[in-house]
């Protein structure tokens, strides 16, 4: 039996492109690995079998379209093998929520098989794998902080200095992660044919946009180990799509900064909130005011950076 932990992630900068033909965006993408995390184990078993634990079991698929399953299937395919494996994933990510829950299942379900099958694969190669698999998988397995770049599979770890608090307020209900970026490449035309009808032609705009870079600041912020500098550089291009679909988590953010929160965005492609806060005693109180204030449906205080998958020792 192994068992991988393997961590949720935060973007602390997700600077989002133009629309590429392939349908993703390119991306810069600033990867930030906390401890609120998932445990996947795999046992030996006939083919592939998932089953899972969890507030949010519920919502998470068992058949093939989990990336854990797909995770061990390519893996298989990969080495030229049968998948035999029972992967149970005890569940703490928000599941559609931002963080990248699926694809820290499926950089688990990839560790775990190949430890299982005592198989070796080079991390390269482990890596190639995550990238078919999702744009998030890849960072899933390496952890820390990181730059991605592409559609964010293409990664470069970044200097960290210390320890960040955060506390992530869970919303009901997931945002599909597709119609987020949609959103975005709408919002963004709808402001382009404003512009156009000021003489400027008409088009599309959400290819256009030109790919953006890593913030300096925050990267100093990263690397100085210095919360006040990396609250102030926190940016999420895709915040206002998904505060258009999600009117109601302006209060969320609002509720958090309130409680003491010294910088707030919505992770990723949402609805999840994250918060920063000035140390671990904040970050509790921040939690519990969130968790009261009746604009989510739960909160969490955590940490990181932390590494990516990882087996459990002993278990
Ligand atoms: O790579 P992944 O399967 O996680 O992506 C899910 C969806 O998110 C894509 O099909 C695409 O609609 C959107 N996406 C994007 N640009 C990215 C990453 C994801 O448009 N860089």
């Amino acid at each position: 039996m192994i068992t991988v932990r393997v961590p949720a992630k935060v973007n602390v900068q997700l600077g989002v492109g133009g629309l590429r033909a392939d349908g993703f965006h390119d991306l810069a993408n600033v990867f930030f690995a906390v401890a609120l995390g998932d445990e996947v184990t795999a046992t030996p078993g006939e083919g592939v079998t998932l089953s899972c634990t969890g507030p949010d079991a519920a919502s998470v698929p068992l058949d093939d379209t989990n990336l854990a399953a797909r995770a061990a299937r390519l893996l298989a395919a990969h080495h030229g093998i049968e998948p035999g494996v029972h992967l149970h994933i005890a569940k703490s990510i928000p599941v559609a929520g931002g963080m990248a829950g699926g694809s820290a299942d499926g950089a688990a379900a990839l560790v775990a098989c190949d430890a299982l099958w005592g198989l070796n694969t080079p991390m390269d190669v482990l890596l190639d794998l995550a990238a078919e698999l999702g744009s998030d998988v890849p960072f899933a397995l390496i952890g820390g902080v990181a730059l991605g770049r592409g559609r964010g599979e293409i990664l470069e770890p970044l200097p960290v200095t210390g320890t960040f608090h955060w506390v992530f307020a869970v919303a009901d209900g997931g945002l599909s992660t597709p119609a987020v970026f949609r959103e975005c490449d709408r919002l963004r035309d709808e402001a382009f044919v404003g512009s156009a009808d000021q003489g400027a032609g008409s088009g599309s705009a959400a290819t256009e946009v030109p790919t953006p870079d890593a913030d300096a600041a925050l990267l100093a912020a990263l690397a100085d180990g210095d919360p006040a500098a990396l609250a102030a550089a926190l940016t999420n291009d895709l915040q206002p799509a998904a505060l258009s679909l999600r009117p109601a988590l302006a209060d969320t953010l609002r509720a958090g900064t309130d409680a003491g929160a010294i910088g707030a965005l919505v992770s990723g492609s949402g609805p999840t909130c994250a918060f920063l806060a000035k140390d671990a005693e904040a970050a509790a109180a921040i939690a519990k005011a969130l968790t009261g204030s009746g604009t989510c449906r739960t909160a969490h205080a955590t940490y990181g950076p932390v590494p990516g998958a990882q087996v459990q020792p002993g278990v």
